[in-house]
């Protein structure tokens, strides 16, 4: 009829272009209010407002059902993270995505039926859905958008199959969480036959479930990693971890390095779980790891008490002690029976003979259904398992404790010798420890005999030869030992002049010459290195006092023989090391080299360490607050030196409390520096290349992936100055509370009670505004994020600057369940990890 008109009319041309601008306007939009509709017809969307996540209707490939979806803004293949009508599609473009009048997120057809609702029983007008940057889709009040904490729903508590950074994988007491479904194929979104989620029993795993039989499992957390993921150590990178909630409750989640970085998990149709992150370069997603990865990691591939090898051919065999359960199928490769045991155990036939035993099976990834144990050592934990005949294996794991399996072993792979699984201790009877292997024993014995008998003749002989040599040494060497035992008689009748006629110096001529002691000077000076000399036992050796002939008094460090490093490489690290001067470092005043002994020679701090005062009840208060802030500050200043003043440039790596010394005036001195040079800095001796350092001071990179920077000395700074202020150990384990030092600070400065954190012995003395700004600082520098920590100089800022204000800090997850578990040194679990190569001489910067 008059259709013409529209075309006309000039208030019509001004309705559409009104239109077309509230369309615009509206697309931009990341946020649904009230009454505004999301129509399919239109193509309408919201997009996040850092334009990172976009929502709105979408089909499938080979699809032309309609739903509604998150994916990517800016990806072009439409890479969807969750699905709100996963099981009830649209079949025409006519949906619409409205706020209901309860206030519910609705989708409705073409007719106004309901396909999908967020379901809940709210009754709040006026509501918004709100799509975050993080691709979460929250349903909150309209005076409260964007706010999680109030949002009624959120698409991050409903997930379909995608596991974004930021959401939460809850465990449930003690039950799985199928948490993560998959598609049922590539093209339906509708829930398949696989899920992923958490298994919660302690310690937790995430597992891929096919229906309800298990698939895959990740093996046990331990604080820092799974322990049946050869590759989680780049995981780590990406920020996983298990964290505990205001309520009580945990979930595990996972961040990436940066805010730019697209990561996700996903648990495919056809049952993998997939890491993928994007690569803005190629356009493409990069497979991290995908799991099961092999037929050895699919659940259980072998049977109970089977062991999976994925080189192996056959790739099963039973455990020591197993034989096929059914023999016939066993051979024919269908392994699902599994292994049982050959013989009876002593405790099942109550044969009084010879007890127990225990077989040591390496490097395996642990068997599912442990029953953990909190025992003090790995000597309980074995005992415990003897104890109890329903005990099959125990396993003694850095940061999870004690695991016994009381059933059968299910789930046994054996990793590739490089990998890095635990050990089991599996409980077999007595003859099948010692039984079938007798004769070869007994002939290795022989030969070890005679060979050993040779070798005793000759080197009695070569001594004998060498006699006249030797006697210029008082040292006799025992095995095992590191250090050198000395042989108090013999030493006597040397020479106890102190300085040798040799000063080791500079090659290059400058810099200050370093005189080098006599062996039997420093050691009549130290009482023959007696115990009663011994100030303490550092991670490099013992340390005693001494008293020259001139009556100065000295502290000598008695270096282990692990150094790895030859004489002159030894004497090069000294020199340069013995450069560094600071008032804020322990001067050293020589060295002493004789025979595979070396030492270093410092001065002598009075007033022994800082760990003697501040966490000693009797003595703490004898360091009031301008005391310890001004220690606080030396420490600063000492580190800034090393790790910017000085020209080497020296990360210190094990900064604590009891490496700082105090003098007569309780001015702080850095000890220990340059060690690490010493120990651990050479890339061609990587067997002697471990993590050094002290848990509960180890930023997580370095405890988890052996990388270091001047940043994990702030790291350690930074739990330092916490333990300054309150006088606590981070490593303490406080049976009144199950907080660590970190996580309690955390919490206080959280809820502005800073000041609750300081040491009661000081109150009186303090000045509120620095306690708060040295704990703020503090948090700063234990952060989980390396780049987010503070150089050294801005934290000397930061300290020294009353006026300026400083950055917050974000919570720092890492250490909320480890400091409790404190290990001192050389973790034999981290030693796998420190040994790949991981370019230490490039980090130190030479
Ligand atoms: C919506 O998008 C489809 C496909 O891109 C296009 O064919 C259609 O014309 C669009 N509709 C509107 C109203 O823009
Ligand atoms: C919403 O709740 C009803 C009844 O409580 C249930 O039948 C329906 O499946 C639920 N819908 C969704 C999407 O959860
Ligand atoms: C929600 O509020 C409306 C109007 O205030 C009221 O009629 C209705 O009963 C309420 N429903 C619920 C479940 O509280
Ligand atoms: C919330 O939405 C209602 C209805 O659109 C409006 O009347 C009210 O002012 C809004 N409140 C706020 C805080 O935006
Ligand atoms: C937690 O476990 C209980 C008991 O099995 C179950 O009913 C509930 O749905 C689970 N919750 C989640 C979030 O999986
Ligand atoms: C899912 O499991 C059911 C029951 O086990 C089976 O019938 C169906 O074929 C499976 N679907 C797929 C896609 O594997
Ligand atoms: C991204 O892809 C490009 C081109 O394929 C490649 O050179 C680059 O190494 C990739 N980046 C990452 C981080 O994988
Ligand atoms: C599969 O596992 C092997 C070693 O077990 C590893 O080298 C490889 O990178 C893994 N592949 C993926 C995609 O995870
Ligand atoms: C494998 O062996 C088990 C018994 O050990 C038997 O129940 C099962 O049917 C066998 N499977 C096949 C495919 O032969
Ligand atoms: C072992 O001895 C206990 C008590 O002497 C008895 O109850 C049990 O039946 C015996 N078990 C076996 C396997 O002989
Ligand atoms: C041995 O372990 C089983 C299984 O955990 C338990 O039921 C039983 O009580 C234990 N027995 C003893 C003596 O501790």
């Amino acid at each position: 009829m008059g259709n013409t008109n529209n075309f006309t009319h000039p208030m019509s041309l001004f309705i559409s272009s009104v239109f077309c601008i509230f369309a615009l306007f509206s697309e931009a939009a990341n946020t649904i209010t009230q009454g505004q509709q999301i129509k399919d017809s239109e193509n309408h969307t919201i997009i996040s407002s850092g334009r990172i996540f976009e929502l709105g209707f979408f089909s499938p490939d080979d699809s032309s059902s309609r739903y509604v979806g998150i994916w990517y803004f800016n990806i072009a293949a439409k890479t969807i993270v969750w699905v709100a009508n996963r099981e009830n599609p649209i079949a025409k473009r006519d949906g619409i995505l409205t706020i209901g009048e309860d206030g519910n997120l609705i989708l409705l057809d073409g007719n106004g039926n309901s396909i999908w609702s967020s379901n809940l029983s709210t009754n709040t007008s006026y509501s918004a859905a709100t799509l975050m940057d993080s691709g979460d889709l929250m349903l909150s009040s309209n005076d409260s958008i964007g706010d999680p904490n109030k949002a009624y729903w959120r698409s991050f508590d409903h997930p379909t199959d995608t596991f974004l950074p930021g959401m939460k994988a809850r465990l449930n007491g003690t039950q799985e969480n199928h948490m993560f479904k998959s598609w049922k194929s590539s093209t339906d979104p509708s829930a398949g036959n696989f899920t992923m989620g958490v298994d919660s029993r302690d310690p937790p795993q995430i597992v891929i479930w096919e229906n309800t039989k298990r698939r895959w499992r990740s093996g046990h957390w331990n604080g820092l990693e799974f322990l049946g993921v050869p590759d989680m150590k780049g995981l780590y990178y990406y920020g996983f971890k298990l964290v505990t909630d205001d309520d009580g409750t945990k979930y595990f989640a996972f961040t990436t390095q940066s805010s730019s970085q697209l990561l996700r998990f996903r648990i495919t149709y056809d049952g993998y779980e997939k890491e993928l992150l994007w690569n803005e370069t190629s356009k493409e997603w990069t497979l991290l790891q995908s799991q099961p990865n092999n037929s050895c990691e699919e659940y259980n591939k072998c049977g109970d008490f089977g062991r999976c090898t994925a080189e192996g051919s056959p790739i099963c065999s039973c455990l020591k002690g197993f034989k096929p359960k059914n023999s016939d199928e066993w051979s024919k490769g269908n392994w699902s029976g599994g292994c049982v045991r050959e013989s009876l155990l002593q405790c099942q036939t109550n044969n009084s003979m010879k007890s127990d035993g225990f077989w040591e099976l390496k490097n395996v990834k642990l068997p599912d259904f442990a029953d953990l144990v909190l025992v003090k050592d790995v000597d309980e934990c074995r005992e415990r398992c003897l104890g109890n005949c329903s005990c099959n294996a125990y396993a003694y794991v850095d940061g999870i404790n004690c695991m016994i399996w009381n059933g059968n072993l299910v789930d046994n792979l054996q990793f590739e010798e490089d990998a890095y699984g635990r050990s089991l201790y599996i409980r077999l009877s007595h003859s099948e420890l010692g039984g079938e292997s007798n004769i070869i024993l007994i002939i290795i014995i022989v030969v070890l005999a005679v060979f050993g008998a040779l070798l005793l003749s000759i080197s009695i002989w070569v001594l004998w030869r060498c006699r006249p040599k030797l006697k210029g040494s008082s040292v006799s060497r025992k095995e095992d030992n590191e250090i050198p035992v000395f042989d108090n008689n013999k030493s006597k009748e040397y020479s106890t002049e102190c300085f040798s006629s040799e000063i080791i110096s500079d090659m290059s001529g400058g810099g200050p010459e370093l005189p080098l002691f006599n062996f039997n000077c420093i050691a009549v000076a130290t009482n023959y290195f007696s115990n009663e000399n011994m100030l303490g036992q550092g991670g490099f050796g013992p340390v005693y006092k001494g008293k020259l002939p001139g009556g100065q008094d000295i502290a000598v460090k008695r270096l282990s023989k692990k150094s790895g490093q030859g004489i002159l490489e030894f004497k090069n690290e000294i020199i340069l090391i013995a450069r560094l001067q600071h008032r804020n470092l322990v001067r050293l005043l020589g060295c002493c080299i004789e025979e595979e002994e070396k030492m270093l020679i410092y001065e002598y701090m009075p007033n022994k360490s800082l760990n003697s005062f501040i966490f000693d009840p009797a003595k703490q208060a004898q360091l009031d607050w301008s005391k310890r802030f001004s220690i606080i500050e030396g420490i600063a200043r000492g580190l800034l030196y090393l790790h910017r003043d000085s020209r080497l440039r020296i990360i210190h790596r094990d900064l604590k409390a009891g490496n700082i010394l105090l003098n007569e005036e309780m001015n702080p001195k850095i000890s220990d520096f340059g060690m690490a040079r010493i120990f651990g800095g050479n890339q061609n001796e990587a067997n002697t290349v471990r993590v050094v350092g002290t848990y509960g001071y180890m930023a997580p990179e370095y405890a988890m992936e052996g990388l270091f920077s001047v940043k994990s000395d702030v790291y350690s700074f930074g739990v330092l100055v916490l333990e300054i202020v309150s006088g606590r150990r981070c490593t303490s384990v406080q049976q009144t509370e199950n907080l660590n030092l970190i996580r309690r600070a955390w919490n206080l400065w959280q809820e502005n009670k800073g000041l609750e954190l300081l040491d009661p012995s000081i109150k009186d003395s303090c000045s509120e505004n620095e306690v708060l700004r040295c704990i703020q600082v503090g948090l700063l520098c234990v952060q989980d994020s390396a780049l987010n920590r503070p150089t050294m100089s801005s934290v000397m800022l930061m300290l020294e600057g009353e006026s300026i204000s400083l950055p917050l800090p974000r919570e720092p997850t890492f250490t909320s369940m480890r400091c409790s578990i404190d290990k001192d040194l050389f973790m034999e679990s981290l030693e796998a990890v420190s040994s790949n190569n991981i370019s230490l001489s490039t980090v130190i910067g030479r």
